[in-house]
């Protein structure tokens, strides 16, 4: 079998330090995995059994044709995550949609005020990494940095800053082929201390309740999913809520536990014969 391994030659894949982790596991799983630049014009992509999304992480400013990318790929091979997922998946407006609780969302519409909060994150609903995402206890500030976005065309989601991301954390779980494989508390991106090998994610076993908003956030995607991440953070009165769900390109954390890179490659080697 041969797999392109979706990526990118802009510098955001130089943060991809999983690559060489996965394609090593592919290749015990029988697969032989090649990383293929997203936006290579030359790439046959029908030369690949499939191709597997993974960190082409510049299509932020390229949405639309990304989108456009995978559906053409499908055409040609086999996806993963599906493009119709890709689709849905880039644009965090499908927070609106799934049926589950997410952290409260203010969707800004020119001209109108925002809510009163101690502190807001303003971000933009096409993004990644935090890009173009702000904190600010300033309402003014908050206002103009969501006229700013919304003036050049974009959807922009007004949060209050959920505090127990600096104490219990974010926690992200990670599923491939629907099965639970591990979980990891994440570093808190909006504090201004970069992340570092000291304070990178850890592995911790999910609580009883987010299991239990994780596999309802789940059942809510039609689609066959190769790989999933939930991110949960904990409201001030201790309920979990979905603050991303990443199908489309998300870092899985394969170096936090030993047995993920194996249940990835086994999970697209089964999804390959089907
Ligand atoms: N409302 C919020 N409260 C606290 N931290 C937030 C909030 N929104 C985002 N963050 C921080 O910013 C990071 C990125 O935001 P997120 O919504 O996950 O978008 P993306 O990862 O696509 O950029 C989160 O992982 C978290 O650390
Ligand atoms: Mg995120």
């Amino acid at each position: 079998m041969k797999v392109a391994y979706v990526t990118t030659d802009h510098p955001a894949a130089e943060q991809d330090d999983e690559r060489e982790i996965a394609l090593t596991a592919w290749l015990g799983a029988g697969i032989e995995g090649s990383p293929v630049n997203w936006k290579d014009p030359h790439v046959d992509w029908s030369d690949f059994d499939a191709a597997v999304v993974r960190s082409p992480w510049d299509y932020i400013l390229h949405r639309d044709e990304f989108v456009a990318w995978a559906h053409r790929v499908e055409s040609a091979t086999r996806l993963f995550n599906p493009a119709r997922v890709i689709e849905r998946n880039t644009d965090k407006t499908y927070l609106r949609t799934l049926g589950v609780p997410t952290v409260p969302t203010h969707w800004a519409e020119p001209g109108t005020d925002l809510p009163e909060w101690d502190e807001y994150v303003v971000k933009p609903a096409i993004s990644a990494g935090a890009r173009d995402t702000i904190r600010t206890a300033d309402r003014t500030a908050a206002q103009s940095h969501a006229a700013t976005l919304l003036a050049a065309g974009r959807t922009v989601m007004v949060q209050p800053y959920i505090p127990s991301v600096e104490q219990e954390g974010e926690l992200s779980l990670l599923y491939f082929g629907g099965q639970f494989s591990h979980a990891v508390r994440r570093h808190p991106m909006l504090t201004g201390v970069a992340e570092t090998a000291d304070n990178r994610a850890t592995l911790r076993d999910p609580d009883d309740d987010q299991f239990a908003l994780a596999e309802r956030v789940l059942a809510a995607v039609p689609e066959t999913l190769l790989y999933a991440r939930v991110d949960l953070v904990r409201m001030p009165d201790g309920e979990p809520v979905l603050i991303e769900l990443e199908l489309t390109e998300p870092y899985l954390f394969l170096r936090e536990e030993l047995a993920a890179p194996d249940l990835f490659a086994e999970t697209l080697a089964e999804m390959l014969k089907g």
